[in-house]
């Protein structure tokens, strides 16, 4: 490994260089999972369609390469359809129009990007359900299927742009939603050791807890990493919100055991829990979205513990950089290797991940202080 901080130069440099590259082919297409090297594009409905834009406009905002922004703005002009065609809108416009919309007005002040991104903010609280006091994560996935009641973790990604709205039109409704979801987030989804459900299913009638779903973890009581990377981010980021100390107890709670459960090379399982051989397996798509809500993390955190969590995000980082990275395979498109997006259903399992890509790419930011981050 090498010391100092040569080598998140050398990785900035080898993640812009690729994505030019990657531009040539991909264009306003929306990645998401890499096969035999090639990213496959998809839907701009799918919820991981902010991830490419959002990492043109960080590559932009440091290089300037207007190539970069205008691929971005495409993308972000594409996505209108998805917004337009409300029946496609799930819990995920909070990924989807926060690293598009709502990282274009804030680095160019657009008005169009303004209007896009408070519609997204509305629709969203719009599947606000106030009697158990959760976000609606998804619409029937089939014919028939009922699942008003499930809301995920992942989702406290998603609240920053309900705290973004209220930010710029001076209206609290969106906060006051965010603030109820996020607190039944603390209730019902974080465990005392600080490992989290993935879903949690309630009776969308009464609001009452039904029970925890283990959804893209290995069972309902494992630990799945990704899970817990989303809990460690959108905690942080919810106590960056709203100053709530609970936020940051439990920001901290998850961290920790997130931390503990990491190997040698600080990259992590697939699931903490999963049975020895599938354990084998990784996930960097967790590693890099953990790595840079900890960054987060390190600067709400005062004292001892705030270098603590700069140290070990910046070893994630680094090991994913120097042990993942595809930086001499020039037929792959993907930054890092060995992401997993769904096990379970036997999708996209050790391959590049767009959104590993980007959280990789964010966390270097973040190290370089090159900000803004559209969650904040
Ligand atoms: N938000 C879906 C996932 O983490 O795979």
């Amino acid at each position: 490994m090498e010391t100092g901080e040569n080598w998140i130069d050398k990785a900035w440099d080898q993640a812009l260089r690729k994505t030019i590259r990657n531009t040539k082919r991909i264009g306003d297409g929306f990645p998401h999972a890499s096969k035999n090297g090639v990213y496959e594009l998809a839907d701009p409905g799918w919820w991981t369609a902010g991830f490419w834009p959002g990492m043109l406009w960080l590559l932009y905002n440091q290089s300037e390469r207007g190539e970069l922004r205008e691929l971005a703005e495409k993308c972000e002009s594409r996505m209108d359809a998805v917004l337009d065609g409300y029946e496609r809108l799930d819990h995920d416009l909070g990924f989807m129009w926060t690293l598009t919309s709502v990282a274009n007005y804030t680095l160019t002040g657009s008005n169009v990007s303004e209007v896009r991104a408070m519609k997204a903010a509305n629709y969203l609280a719009g599947r606000f359900n106030l009697k158990g006091r959760y976000i609606r994560a998804w619409n029937p996935w089939k014919e028939g299927e009922r699942n008003e009641g499930e809301a995920i973790i992942d989702c406290c990604m998603n609240m920053p742009l309900l705290y973004w709205a209220t930010r710029t039109s001076g209206d609290p409704r969106y906060a006051h939603i965010a603030t109820a979801h996020l607190d039944t987030v603390l209730e019902h989804f974080i465990r005392s050791d600080g490992s989290v459900y993935h879903i949690v299913r309630f009776d969308p009638e009464t609001g009452e807890k039904i029970e925890g779903v283990g959804g893209q973890g290995f069972a309902t009581e494992s630990a799945w990493s990704r899970g817990s990377a989303w809990a460690i981010y959108g905690l942080t980021l919810a106590y960056h919100h709203t100053g709530k100390k609970e936020y940051l107890t439990a920001a901290n709670l998850t961290a920790n055991f997130f931390l503990s459960r990491l190997g040698e090379d600080s990259v992590p399982a697939w699931d903490f829990r999963a049975p020895k051989p599938l354990r084998e397996l990784r996930d960097t798509s967790a590693g890099a979205c953990a790595a840079s809500g900890l960054l987060l993390l390190a600067e709400k955190t005062g004292g001892e513990d705030s270098a603590f969590y700069r140290m070990r995000a910046e070893a994630i980082l680094q090991s994913l950089f120097e042990n993942y990275g595809a930086w001499d395979i020039p037929d792959e498109e993907g930054l890092l290797l060995h992401g997993t997006s769904h096990y379970p259903q036997g999708s996209n399992i050790d391959v590049p991940l767009i959104y590993g890509d980007y959280y990789f790419v964010e966390g270097l930011a973040r190290l370089k202080d090159y900000g803004p981050f559209y969650w904040e």
